[in-house]
């Protein structure tokens, strides 16, 4: 579908939600079997049960509004499992890289703060003209909205199967680089599931410092990994200078203890956007509220529910393993819950699955567009105008062992 060219307003371009499309497409088509929900990555397993009774003790801190840089127990929890999770106990305290104080913030989960990073990172205008916003296609589809609220245009750089699903931001035109604002990219990413090097992230953010970019990393399923643990970008800053600067990572309870109702993750890294970002955020964004916090708190101080929510989606990886073999372009997914397979038309499977077996899955298509040929910035070699998630359907592996099985058993006898 071709982006209007003139718009009434700013987010007259901004796409459609992928589940009301989806929904559209199957409405008024019978499930051939008793639905079973694939299409959405909303976490199906238990969280721990520390939970509940943290926010039920602390339940009077309802009563106050909540401070927008979170409480010192929360910063230091985070704190504790970043230097825990990416071995960076030397690096973070006060006076060194990362300083918990006024580089970690709460945010209301990291939806918020992917789209309001945008508008703090975006100047008015970047090499006298329109700024640019960056984003793998596909992508999560609040990169797009972010950048066109900003006032930026998004540019959607392919990430397919012969780059190893990361976009080759390093392949694009100079020009293009000297007007881009901000660059998202996610990794472990959704919807492929494939990780970011540490050399790919060094790389890429010694290009953010060359153009003066803020490179803004999606860790959100960072805990879900299938045989490795993702190297993560605030490693890499670490390694290329010992500073953070032009970084930003943003990392969710939502996946890693199946939490998304919590709303509550985090962001951190460069000092002086996150000083920005804070005085922003203390005007207009959502607080976390405090009895949240505490659990928050509570959950990132605890490593084993997340080993064994790791393990759970790894059992079922393996399962599609069982079933699917080599068919469909399966591969295991080096982290996050998604299958990305590759079945010709992903609008037609996913017609055809829900029509014959009831399962819903969500067509790749709508998680990406063409990509951004029209403007000429693309990198060398790829051809404008084509959809990367055309050919796919992604899959999302959150419900239980036994659901999950006679989903994906449907799915092989259907595709
Ligand atoms: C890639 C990606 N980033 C960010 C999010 C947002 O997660 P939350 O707002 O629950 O932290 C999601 C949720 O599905 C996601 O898939």
């Amino acid at each position: 579908m071709a982006a209007p060219q003139t718009a009434e307003f700013r987010l007259d371009t901004l796409p459609e939600s992928p589940f009301p499309r989806l929904n559209a497409l199957i409405e008024g088509i019978q499930p051939g079997k008793p639905p079973l929900i694939m299409s959405l990555g909303e976490p199906q397993h238990p969280f721990p049960d520390f939970i509940t009774k943290t926010i039920v003790e602390n339940a009077k801190d309802f009563g106050k509004y909540p401070p927008i840089i979170g409480t010192p127990d929360f910063r230091a929890a985070v704190a504790g499992w970043l230097g825990r999770r990416y071995d960076l106990k030397d690096v973070i305290g006060a006076g060194r890289a990362l300083d918990p104080e006024t580089q970690i913030l709460p945010v209301n989960g990291t939806r918020e703060a992917l789209f309001n990073a945008a508008l703090v990172a975006t100047p008015v205008t970047k090499a006298g003209t329109r700024p640019a916003i960056l984003m793998p296609n596909p992508f999560y589809q609040c990169y797009a909205a972010a950048a066109l609220a900003a006032g930026a245009e998004p540019i959607y750089v392919a990430a397919t199967r012969d780059n190893g699903f990361m976009p080759e931001f390093d392949k694009l035109p100079d020009t293009l680089l000297a007007r881009t604002a901000m660059i998202y990219v996610c990794s472990p990413a959704n919807p492929q599931g494939s990780v970011a090097s540490l050399d790919y992230l060094k790389n890429l953010l010694r290009l953010a410092r060359q153009h003066n970019i803020l490179l803004a990393v999606d860790e959100c399923y960072a805990d879900i990994y299938d045989r490795e643990k993702p190297a993560g970008a605030l490693q890499a800053a670490i390694d290329l200078d010992g500073t953070l600067d032009n970084l930003i990572v943003f990392h969710s309870l939502s996946k890693r203890s199946s939490l998304p109702g919590l709303r509550s993750g985090f962001c951190a890294g460069d000092k002086k956007f996150m000083s920005r970002f804070r005085a922003f955020r203390n005007i207009a964004a959502p607080q976390v509220p405090l009895p949240l916090m505490a659990a928050s708190a509570a959950a990132w101080n605890e490593d084993e529910h997340a080993a064994e929510n790791r393990a759970l989606y790894r059992r079922k990886i393996d399962m599609a393993e069982r079933i699917f073999g080599n068919r469909l372009g399966f591969y295991r997914p080096a982290g996050g819950f998604f299958l990305w397979l590759d079945v010709g038309d992903g609008v037609a499977a996913t017609r055809d699955l829900w029509a014959k077996g009831g399962v819903k899955v969500l067509p790749g298509a709508y998680l990406s567009r063409e990509d951004s040929g029209a403007t000429g910035d693309l990198p060398k070699g790829q051809k404008g105008g084509t959809n990367p998630g055309t050919a796919f359907i992604r899959v999302a592996l959150v419900e239980s062992e036994a659901k999950t099985e006679e989903a994906l058993q449907r799915m092989a006898d259907i595709l």
